[in-house]
């Protein structure tokens, strides 16, 4: 995936002080649909003079959305009450056909997104052209059957009125990700909130994790905690998983991280209570091998002896 390309043009934004090359004459200025029905223009409404932090999604689509939906909100969360403010998040869906507003706000309602990031809907050919401008668009897989919907991943963080663009990946360490569009794109007008904000600080660039502490820092932090039971209140998307490897039995730990999904199909007791707990949001499949199941439990199973031998 492409990450740290600057589409910064030779003399501009260094200080801020030209017109970006990038204005109303290259963004469409395209209507889309909020959330809440309410009709705005991308260029005048959404992105002139804003920092902001743009994304394709669709409801239906259930791993890999899922979890750059659920790191942007823990993006959303560091930048705290600037989202909104002086930082703006938009996520535009590639399947307006489906998502209605009704679908964009309950999806939002899964996630517990918080005031300040937008979910979008409109017209396929308005959201094909930005996503073209965007440099986002890959055409469907299989021409025969543009059902199949693929899409680059992605996250376009900008200021439009520096004309600093870049994209960056999801899978990015929601403080780099903070610090980029809180420091460096808003020209560090305000200092960053974050605590540990050097890329080599980074927990997950730690050389020393275990294979499971990696994994679990990499695919699951987004969504699950350990350590912190009874802390999964309205603002976590998946329960606190400190004594999970005692109170599940191990079959079923490895049947259901290997296919949450089929679990959940198979109308088993336990996943079904989970998911109308948990939001009826599903855990996606995450294709994990057999290795890193083994490896993500074993990291389970210390971090809950760990746990008990402090009590
Ligand atoms: C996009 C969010 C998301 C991600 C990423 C995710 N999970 Fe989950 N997980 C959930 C949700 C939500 C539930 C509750 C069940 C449901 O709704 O499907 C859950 C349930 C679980 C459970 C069952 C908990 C219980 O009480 O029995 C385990 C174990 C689990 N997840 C482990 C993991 C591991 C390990 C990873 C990383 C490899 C991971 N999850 C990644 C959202 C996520």
């Amino acid at each position: 995936m492409l990450t740290g390309i600057w589409w910064t043009a030779p003399g501009h934004a260094a200080n801020g002080s030209q017109a970006s090359p990038w204005g109303a004459n290259y963004f469409p200025n395209v209507p889309l649909v909020t959330q809440d029905h309410k009709t705005v223009r991308f260029f005048d409404d959404l992105i002139k003079g804003k920092v902001v932090v743009i994304n394709f999604i669709f409801t239906g689509c259930s791993a890999a959305c899922g979890m750059e939906t659920a790191r942007l909100r823990q993006v959303q969360d560091l930048l705290g009450d600037r989202v909104g403010k002086d930082v703006f998040f938009y996520s535009i869906s590639i399947d307006p056909e489906n998502d209605t507003p009704e679908a964009l706000k309950a999806y939002m309602a899964k996630f517990n997104v918080a005031p300040g990031w937008t979910f979008l809907t409109g017209k396929q050919k308005d959201i094909d052209l930005l996503r073209a401008r965007l440099g986002l668009y890959m055409p469907p897989i299989n021409k025969d059957n543009p059902g199949v919907i693929d899409h680059d991943l992605a996250v376009i963080v900008g200021n439009q009125l520096t004309g600093r663009w870049q994209k960056a990946s999801p899978m990015e360490n929601p403080e780099v990700l903070a610090t980029q569009v809180g420091s460096w794109l808003s020209n560090w007008k305000v200092p960053p909130k974050v605590a540990n904000p050097k890329y080599e600080n980074a927990p997950v660039r730690l050389p020393t994790l275990s294979k499971g502490e990696e994994l679990f820092r990499t695919r699951c932090v987004t969504c699950h905690t350990v350590g912190q039971p009874g802390t999964e209140t309205a603002k976590s998307i998946g329960p606190d998983l400190t004594h999970v490897t005692r109170v599940r039995q191990r079959g079923w730990l490895v049947r259901w991280l290997k296919e949450p999904d089929a679990v959940l199909a198979a109308k088993d007791p336990i996943a079904v209570s989970l998911y109308e707990k948990y939001n009826k949001l599903a855990m996606p499949n995450l294709k994990l091998s057999e290795a890193d199941v083994e490896a993500v439990l074993s990291f389970l199973e210390q971090g809950s002896a760990a746990f008990q031998a402090k009590k």
